[in-house]
């Protein structure tokens, strides 16, 4: 039986299709190991949306060359796959095959062809009609919470981004098939689910077939309706896409307690020129808009974004707007990255005017930023209780169990591995950096177990 080590950078999209691509490779006999040094076939599923995720490919291809055993089988998927083709055969040594974002499903042939003794393999080809998406528990990254794709693709061409390059046109999943997956998770013990795509709020599937009899303006609203249905304990979705992010999304929260109270609506910038020229399709005003509304849910929903700094043509005077938006918006948790131009985008052919240095100055301005506000606005959650899928032991501390609430926070708190699997209800009593610590509420079913 050969054995497979597979390494996964980049998105939960990616995370999803590794473990497609682990669960087909089981199914063919393949084993999967968590032991590279092990391995006869190596895979490494690829992110190219910032340089520096993209070089973390020629890092490890160079380490599995140079580790002095007999080399394994080197394979390349993902959106560097995609872009690069057969050009990495000559960009990088050591490279046996390349298999594209669409084609994760014949991953399995791609390998025994190599196998077999044929060099050069390359498949960038489309999807099987009938590709299937189902993960099997075994390969799933937790075995309670699950991601579900419900669209690929983009079609909206920010000028930085190549995602509409790597992963195509937008292509919604068929809602009856969604809703059966979940309801099938919800049987193997899966507690919470996220619904995930480069835009989840743009979803249009081509039928109704599994809508019908949910009320809402937008699909993608009445899909939250329909999977709330299903009685899964958490639902969770993510990325929005703010020009698509519609009120009715926030009705269907407010209306249906499994549908979590945190949403990831990316601004990029709070500059209304920037965000012209990134082509995103909102400014700051229609942007902050959506956040009032946000706001005014009573389910105290969770708000967190990405930022680029240093785009093209970013003034002093265009980041200020940016450090305000973030003060206006008070976001739990903001994801902030220096602009990296991408071969093959609009945004490359402009002037990369922000200084390296100017960038980094930027980068941490806002941070400090960030974290002021972030501090003041995870207080709120100071003495409430929150419900907790506990996920696994804390690292480094024995004692503590760590697990996300309901508003995607990282909670960690006091208890015992059993409750691993469980929901429970933690009181917070204080913040961290980046996560909250709490203690087990006296009147929660395990605390009562406990004692
Ligand atoms: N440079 C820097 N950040 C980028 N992102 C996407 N493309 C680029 C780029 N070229 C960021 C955006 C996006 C997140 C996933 O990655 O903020 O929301
Ligand atoms: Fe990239 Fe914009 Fe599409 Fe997001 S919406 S994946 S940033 S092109």
């Amino acid at each position: 039986m050969k054995k497979v080590y597979l390494e996964t950078f980049g998105c939960q999209m990616n995370v999803s299709d590794s473990e497609r691509v682990a669960t087909t490779l089981a199914k063919k006999g393949f084993e999967m190991t968590l032991r590279e040094d092990q391995a006869d076939v190596v895979l490494i599923n690829t992110c190219s949306v910032r340089e520096k995720a993209e070089q973390k490919l020629y890092t490890q291809v160079g380490r599995i060359r140079h580790s002095g055993r007999p080399k394994p089988v080197v394979g390349v998927l993902g959106c560097v796959a995609q872009l690069e083709g057969e050009t990495l055969f000559k960009k990088i040594e050591g490279i046996d095959l390349v298999v594209g974002t669409k084609a994760v499903g014949r991953i399995s042939d791609v390998i025994q062809r190599v196998l077999d003794g044929e060099e050069g393999i390359v498949d960038l080809g489309e999807r099987e009609k009938d590709y299937d998406w189902n993960v099997s528990d075994a390969q799933r990254h937790s075995p309670y919470v699950a991601f579900v794709p419900i669209i690929e693709g983009c079609n909206k061409f920010c000028t930085y981004c190549i995602v509409p390059f790597s992963r195509g046109r937008e292509v919604s999943l068929p809602a009856s098939e969604i809703i059966r997956s979940v309801l099938e998770m919800r049987r193997s013990g899966v507690k919470e689910i996220h619904l995930i795509g480069q835009n989840v709020n743009s979803y249009r599937p081509e039928s109704d077939s599994g809508l019908e009899g949910f009320e809402g303006a937008t699909p993608f609203s009445r899909l939250l309706r329909a999977v709330s249905a299903t009685g899964i304990e958490r639902i969770k979705f993510n990325t929005s896409f703010p020009r698509d992010f519609k009120a009715d999304i926030v009705d269907a929260i407010n209306e249906h307690e499994n549908l979590c109270n945190w949403v990831h609506l990316p601004v990029q910038s709070g500059s209304d020129r920037v965000l012209g020229l990134m082509k995103r399709g909102h400014t700051s005003e229609s942007y902050k808009k959506k956040i009032d509304y946000l706001r005014s849910s009573p389910r105290d929903i969770s708000i967190t974004t990405d930022i680029i700094v240093g785009f093209p043509g970013e003034t002093g005077e265009d980041f200020k707007r940016t450090v305000e938006l973030v003060e206006y918006a008070g976001y739990d948790a903001a994801y902030i990255f220096k602009y990296s131009p991408r071969p093959g985008t609009p945004a490359y052919s402009m002037d990369d005017d922000v200084s390296p240095e100017e960038k980094t100055d930027r980068f941490l301005e806002l941070e400090t930023a960030q974290r002021k506000s972030q501090n003041e606005r995870l207080k709120r959650y100071i003495g409430k209780d929150l419900e907790v899928l506990v996920e696994k032991q804390a690292v480094r501390m024995e004692m503590q169990v760590s697990g996300h609430s309901t508003c995607h926070k990282v909670v960690n708190f006091n208890g015992p591995a059993e409750l691993i699997g469980s929901i429970e209800k933690v009181r917070i009593t204080e913040v961290k950096s980046n996560s909250l610590f709490g203690e087990l509420c006296n009147d929660s079913k395990a605390a009562m177990q406990l004692c």
